[in-house]
């Protein structure tokens, strides 16, 4: 019954979206062009959303629906959407032209105030998506060390190129998609975070690793935080048998400071990726770190190791952008602590919640990053195996098409919380969660 209302009351307010989807099946696989963003709602009968519009901490459908929006452009928008001091320079710069294929001073501004401010970046280069970013990493790590193997992460979400999609799915079984090389072909280890075993597996190819990759929070892998003491033991053992150590930032950079994660953290990777919040909500990724690595990409060195390219590296509006939001938010460090403050509260808040309540749900994340699991059922207290192998991706999308009901917009359970968010949102989105857990919980189990 709560299903059958539920959608109901989805397809009464969007029709439409209803039309949009019915024509984007015919022309887009599966009616969208990130995989992602179907939210799971044709698993249950339902359809996604289409946007057009959003201010601060709020977005809009075409049906006119206003949602409190926690999903935030994949976690990029930290200032909320549409903010008006980026409006601005975006507006006075449109109006001289958007693309010369040549360089622009922005991203030597952007590039300067990035370095400032990271002392594990010594000089970087820009290109359009994180996608690329990780994919320039690995390459670059196996021309510099010579070496072959990369090893990356279970769970960890470094964009869908060839190099990376391996271990993003599930612990159990090579999970990369049809057309991609084995593991083993590919020259690619993967390993669990906070394991033991991780470092038997890097004494064991020490000779062969190029590098290891890792978001030290996994982000698209439901916000699972790797502990400060693996992390500090990968890093001493990787400079101990010369193993580049490269952080995937795109997610956390700038995301809980005005910098880089790895400054909260203390540990200096060799090499760092970067993307999302840095291009201010336009299409960007970086790599920087170590000069003596990044600087073998140079044209002019005679050994080059060739990345880059891309039409639309650097792109002008991008880096406009991404300066303007990197000014504002160096004057942000009381907002950040609100932000910081307020995800860790609701975290805690909602897993207490489920735990008195014994639903099958927990909360993951870390400061304004808040990520629910849909779990089969309830357990005390799970591990991150015990999530991942407990998920329950149907209950999940439940989860989303009532979440979406009762005016909230949330992806991967829920997702962060922006600058433009108010206590008031927060308190509107833990008495929705809570609200909807029991009926999601018990719908599921039919599903
Ligand atoms: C940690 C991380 N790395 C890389 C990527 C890929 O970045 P993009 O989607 O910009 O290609 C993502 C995207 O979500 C990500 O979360």
């Amino acid at each position: 019954m709560f299903l059958k209302n539920e959608l109901d009351q989805y397809y009464t307010n969007r029709p439409k979206s209803k039309d949009i989807w019915e024509k984007a099946v015919k022309v887009l696989p599966g009616g969208i062009s990130h995989n992602i963003r179907t939210f799971g709602l044709p698993s249950i009968g339902a359809f996604p959303l289409f946007i057009k519009s959003g201010n601060g901490s709020h977005i809009t459908d075409v049906d006119n629906n206003e949602y409190l929006d926690c999903w935030l452009g994949h976690f990029t928008m930290i200032l909320g959407h549409n903010h008006p001091k980026v409006q601005e320079i975006l507006k006075e710069n449109i109006s001289l032209g958007w693309h010369f294929g040549t360089n622009t001073e922005y991203q030597v501004n952007l590039a300067e105030l990035i370095i400032k401010k990271n002392p594990g970046i010594e000089m970087m280069r820009f290109c359009t998506s994180g996608t690329e970013a990780t994919m320039y990493a690995t390459r670059l790590s196996r021309a510099f060390t010579k070496r072959k193997l990369v090893a990356k992460a279970i769970l960890g979400w470094h964009g869908a190129n060839d190099t990376l999609y391996y271990g993003v799915g599930n612990f159990n079984k090579e999970t990369h998609p049809p057309g991609l090389r084995s593991e083993e072909e590919a020259g690619i280890k993967t390993f669990e975070v906070n394991n033991e075993q991780t470092f038997d597996m890097i004494k064991k190819n020490k000779k062969t690793l190029a590098a290891i990759i890792l978001e030290p929070i996994l982000g698209g892998g439901g916000g699972f935080r790797a502990n400060l003491d693996f992390l500090k033991r990968l890093r001493e053992e990787t400079e101990k048998n010369d193993i580049l150590l490269i952080f995937d930032e795109v997610i956390t950079g700038y995301r809980f400071r005005n910098s880089l994660f790895q400054n909260e953290l203390k540990i200096i990777p060799d090499l760092t990726t970067m993307g999302k919040i840095i291009g201010g909500g336009l299409p960007i990724g970086a790599i920087g770190g170590r000069k003596d690595i990044i600087e073998r990409s140079s044209p002019q060195e005679e050994n080059q190791i060739l990345i880059g390219g891309g039409t639309f590296s650097g792109y002008p509006l991008s880096m406009i952008a991404g300066l303007k939001t990197l000014e504002i938010l160096k004057d942000s460090q009381q907002q950040y602590e609100r932000i910081n403050h307020i995800g860790n509260r609701l975290l805690k808040s909602l897993n207490q919640f489920f735990t008195d309540n014994r639903l099958p749900f927990i909360t993951r994340g870390y400061k304004s990053v808040v990520m629910i699991h849909v779990l089969s059922n309830f357990i005390e207290n799970p591990t991150m195996r015990q999530i991942v192998g407990n998920s329950d991706k149907k209950g999940e999308a439940l989860l989303h098409l009532a979440l979406f009901n009762r005016n909230v917009v949330g992806l991967h359970g829920l997702g962060s919380i922006s600058m433009a968010h108010t206590d008031e949102d927060i308190a509107q989105i833990k008495a929705v969660v809570e609200e909807i857990a029991q009926p999601v919980s018990d719908a599921s189990k039919d599903l």
